[in-house]
């Protein structure tokens, strides 16, 4: 094996990544998260019991393995609080066995102001964001203005004081701009007890160790040990790449592990990629095989489709192969991971979108913009009317079903080499 491999989202987040990384833990030394931060949410069943984790990467649950929340995470002391106190109540005491990086940046109360302000004066242009603060925090550390975890052990009051004070005027000024537009101010009550409670958050994170993350990861593996990379969002959803604006903030694509960690490019090896035998979205910006009717209401019921940190509906459609294979090119996948094949059991038919059409002309090419004018052309395959979620080996998979395995991998010229059939640990079939 070699020795970092990286597991990513190929479509618009919420693929299952969590269950996954949690599954193949045991092969791996070290677990790390490279981008994104609490706008993540990634649920793990097993024994009965069911985890969302948010800023925590998914390898904590498999015995004493470490885990790292790397440079190019940003992260929310208050929410990674409640986040570890929940863990170590169910029996997860974290602080010997998870570190984090100095260099992540701090999401701030203000930010998370910001990020509604932001939304506020967009009005309906908004991108529907978490409300996490990601989008402003991350615009921090581009502009260079940013307050990183190893601030937090030097003069840190100072450097918090006057963030605040530059967040504060540019809320003021967003919340003018919204009421020009007809919009709502964001109010600033509730700000002191927030910053309160987060100070909280600050103090407690001190109980974990800050590392130098780049230098611990390399001399790692110097020593042999290996390294799974835990992606969060969707490549769909990755600044560069995802159907801009509508994405978020950071590179969710592989590359962003290497900026994420201090990882070379050349040590990664496996690039596991993973996709829900359909596709989901949550917030604002196109989706061309969106489903408005009852078949998307079905794959929402059936699935479960309601996001795990807001409670949204997500959004639902069928698989979208030429969006797959741009991510799986972008990423240079390896390695392809199905999810929730069973949500499809009772489907008479299963439908694929394998070119489009842009403007009367048929593409298997993503597009600049997947705004207007998109005619997705589908596939549609015999449906395998069968409880995959009991199936334990690739034996007892149906014919029409082992069918469908087939026509993706040759439509996305990638192996499927792990299959999900349910939401539990035990519920993964590798082939
Ligand atoms: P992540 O953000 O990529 O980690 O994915 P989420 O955890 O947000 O969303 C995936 C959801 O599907 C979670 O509720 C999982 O428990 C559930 N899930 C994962 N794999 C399967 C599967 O194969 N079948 C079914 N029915 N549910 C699954
Ligand atoms: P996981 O890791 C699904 C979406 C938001 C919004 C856009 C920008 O669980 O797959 P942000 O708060 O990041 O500025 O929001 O990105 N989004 C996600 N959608 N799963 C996620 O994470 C997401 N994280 C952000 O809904 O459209
Ligand atoms: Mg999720």
């Amino acid at each position: 094996m070699s020795k970092v491999d990286v597991l990513l989202g190929l479509q618009w987040g919420d693929e299952g990544k969590g269950k996954v990384v949690d599954v193949l833990t045991p092969r791996y030394d070290i677990v790390t998260r490279f981008q994104g931060g609490p706008n993540a949410g990634h649920t793990l069943e097993f024994d009965g019991q069911k985890y969302v984790l948010r800023s925590i990467p998914s390898g904590i649950f498999q015995g004493g393995k470490v885990n790292i929340i790397g440079n190019g995470v940003v992260l929310d002391p208050l929410l990674f609080m409640k986040e570890a106190i929940e863990l170590a109540q169910s029996g997860h005491d974290l602080t010997q066995r998870l570190f984090i990086s100095k260099k992540a940046h701090l999401i701030l109360p203000t930010h998370r102001l910001l990020d509604k302000a932001n939304e506020a004066a967009k009005g309906k242009a908004k991108i529907g964001t978490t409300g996490k603060g990601i989008g402003p925090t991350y615009t921090d550390k581009i502009s260079r203005n940013g307050l990183r975890v190893g601030d937090i052990l030097d003069n840190f009051d100072a450097k918090y004081a006057a963030a605040k004070q530059r967040h504060i005027e540019m809320i003021e000024s967003l919340n003018a701009l919204a009421l020009k537009k007809g919009g709502e101010a964001v109010p600033f009550d509730g700000l002191d007890e927030l910053e309160k409670e987060w100070m909280q958050g600050v103090e407690y994170l001190k109980k974990f160790k800050f590392i130098d993350s780049e230098h611990v990861i390399n001399n790692m593996l110097k020593e042999g040990k290996s390294l799974l990379c835990e992606g969060a969002q969707g490549s769909l959803l990755d600044v560069d790449f995802g159907s801009y604006p509508f994405v978020t903030s950071s590179n969710t694509v592989c590359a962003g592990a290497c900026t994420g960690l201090g990882i070379a490019p050349n040590k990664i090896g496996e690039v596991f990629g993973i996709f829900k035998a359909y596709c989901t979205r949550v917030g604002s910006g196109p989706f061309p095989t969106e489903l408005f009717d009852e078949t998307g209401a079905k794959i929402r019921a059936i699935g479960h489709e309601y996001g795990a940190v807001t409670g949204r509906e997500r959004r639902c459609g069928w698989i979208d192969l030429v969006a797959l294979r741009y991510t799986i090119m972008l990423n240079g996948v390896t390695q392809l991971i199905m999810m929730k094949s069973d949500v499809l059991d009772t489907f008479p038919t299963i439908k694929a979108c394998s070119s489009y059409k842009v403007n009367g002309v048929e593409t298997r090419e993503f597009p600049f913009s997947i705004d207007e004018g998109i005619e997705p052309q589908y596939v549609e395959l015999p449906g395998w009317n069968c409880d995959l979620s009991k199936c334990k080996s690739e034996a007892d998979f149906p014919k029409e079903f082992k069918d469908y395995i087939a026509f993706l991998e040759k439509e996305l010229e990638t192996p499927i080499t792990i299959l999900s059939v349910g939401p539990d640990r035990d519920q993964t079939i590798c082939r």
